[in-house]
């Protein structure tokens, strides 16, 4: 069968913010330590931070990076990482059990995200602290000068304020497992009262309060309507996190997540607007999707019980190409809500359920998934077009039916190139593609169609095959009067590139 859908430039979801190509680092495992930083590594630059990753991160191409955590943030004090390396203390990470050694703080890594052009996003710690620490963090990276904290800041060797823009008021307070853990209504308080001291400080802010960790949460939806009933005027978005992995050999659901993601983003759309009515508010928040990727707990089940370590391997999933498929199909669904989805940080960057991997002293390389990312950052840009795919549809046991073939459109109205983006999810078949081209002033050829596709949907990178799974061009699509033409071949990411 062929999957049919239509390309107008009238079919507006929204613009896509450049944001919703966003990372994140933690201090978590060999994220930060011997993931972007090693002072000892060939490649480290004179901060120590390793030019190997850097040169991967450029390639990958994020735009925004979340820091430090994670639940890290929730025990986190921030004064720890900052002045004369030497005086920083050793700390006990609760988190993660580990032994944080605060070489890297928030001038390190703001430096470092500075040099690769990344906009942080900094999260405070509304787990074990709240008002004073978060206000003064604020102090310390924004103010210009001439107050206690701005000028620590000056003597620690960064006149310049840091403008840091973007702040997460805490992390997945919801969770049990949380340094903190709140009830919504406890939350929702102290983020409101943190809100406002923080935008006291620097009135430019841009706050984003914690939804739900997941949507399977008890308390989903409820969270939400609570938190926002005391944030909603004093936050420009709220959070969302969600994980997928293959459970039970069910690869059929797995390769249909993105239907997860619809309706978790849908669910907590309906629940903001729900609190605008309430309000009488014409407002629409928006959401920061702030972590989400594929990852198999199913590996790593005793994370939480190890024994103390500085920068232990926890989490150092290795992606297949099914994996690949399924990230490219999220980011498909982040597009598809480029509406009201403004900021999306793809959790993590080096090694911990990471697009990058490295080795202590050795190689870095990128993983399967590292190319769904990199692909959708670099080429979709402009405006998001809505494309309904009518076609084949597949069986799934969490789901329900989904169509084989997933895909949505960006329109780059500077440039006028389109970028289609598809996933065929059918593991047996390859599928056609055909898309009326309608409304565009001009016509268009196809620039290069790419593949991310192997006849073992199980294939990985490894350091000593980095480049067993790479993204090929492939010839056969084309355009025949107005319609665009492909094929997609079985369990594939694809990128077909109009100009
Ligand atoms: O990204 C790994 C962890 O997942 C984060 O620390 C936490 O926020 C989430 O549960």
């Amino acid at each position: 069968g062929t999957a049919h859908l239509v390309v107008d430039p009238d079919f507006r979801i929204g613009a896509v913010d450049p944001r919703l190509f966003g990372t994140f680092v933690e201090h978590m495992g060999r994220c930060v330590y011997t993931g972007i930083h090693e002072p000892d590594h060939p490649t480290a630059d004179r901060h120590g931070f390793r030019g190997d990753v850097a040169g991967l991160v450029r390639e990958l191409g994020p735009t925004v990076v979340r820091y430090p955590g994670g639940n890290f943030v929730s025990g986190y004090r921030w004064e720890d990482g900052v002045g004369p390396v030497a005086d920083r203390p050793r700390r006990l990470d609760l988190a993660w059990r580990s032994i944080e050694p605060n070489t890297v703080g928030v001038n390190e890594f703001l430096g470092w995200a500075r040099g690769l052009d990344l906009e942080p996003m900094m999260a405070v710690n509304l787990g074990t602290r709240g008002i004073d620490a978060a206000r003064d963090l604020v102090e310390y990276c924004n103010h210009p000068g001439g107050t206690a904290l701005s000028d620590l800041r000056i003597a620690h060797g960064v006149k310049e304020p840091h403008g840091v823009r973007l702040w997460c008021l805490g992390n997945e307070l919801d969770g049990p497992w949380q340094i903190g853990h709140k009830t919504a209504d406890e939350y929702g308080r102290l983020a409101l009262e943190t809100a406002k001291a923080m935008r006291q400080v620097d009135p430019s802010i841009e706050l984003v309060a914690c939804g739900s960790s997941n949507s399977r949460m008890p308390t989903f939806g409820c969270w939400e309507a609570t938190v926002l009933g005391h944030t909603f005027d004093e936050v420009d978005y709220i959070s969302l996190h969600a994980y997928y992995e293959e459970v039970g050999g069910d690869r059929a659901s797995f390769l249909a997540s993105a239907a997860d993601m619809d309706a978790f983003i849908d669910a907590v759309v309906a629940t903001a607007d729900h609190v605008a009515a309430r309000r009488r508010s014409r407002r629409r928040l928006r959401l920061s999707f702030d972590e989400w990727n594929v990852w198999y707990y199913s590996r790593f089940p005793g994370e939480r019980h190890l024994e103390w370590a500085h920068a232990p391997r926890l989490i150092e999933d290795t992606y297949s190409v099914t994996d690949a498929v399924v990230v490219g199909s999220l980011l498909i669904s982040l597009l598809r809500h480029a509406d009201r989805v403004g900021v999306a940080c793809q959790a993590q960057l080096v090694n911990v359920i990471a697009p990058i991997r490295t080795e202590p002293g050795g190689a870095a390389w990128r993983q399967t998934t590292f190319y769904p990312f990199a692909q959708a950052a670099r080429h979709a840009r402009g405006t998001a077009l809505r494309t309904e795919v009518r076609g084949p549809r597949l069986e799934t046991a969490k789901y329900g039916g989904v169509t084989a073939v997933d895909a949505v459109t960006t329109h780059d109205e500077d440039t006028g190139e389109l970028t289609l983006l598809a996933v065929n999810r059918d593991q047996n078949a390859p599928r056609r593609l055909e898309a009326a081209l309608r409304g565009f002033p001009a016509a268009y050829r196809v620039v290069e169609h790419t593949v991310l596709a192997d006849p073992d949907p199980d294939a990985v990178n490894t350091a000593d095959h980095p480049d067993r799974v790479v993204p090929r061009r492939v010839t056969g699509a084309g355009i025949t009067g107005a319609t665009l033409h492909a094929e997609l071949p079985a369990l594939s990411w694809n990128v077909l590139r109009l100009a």
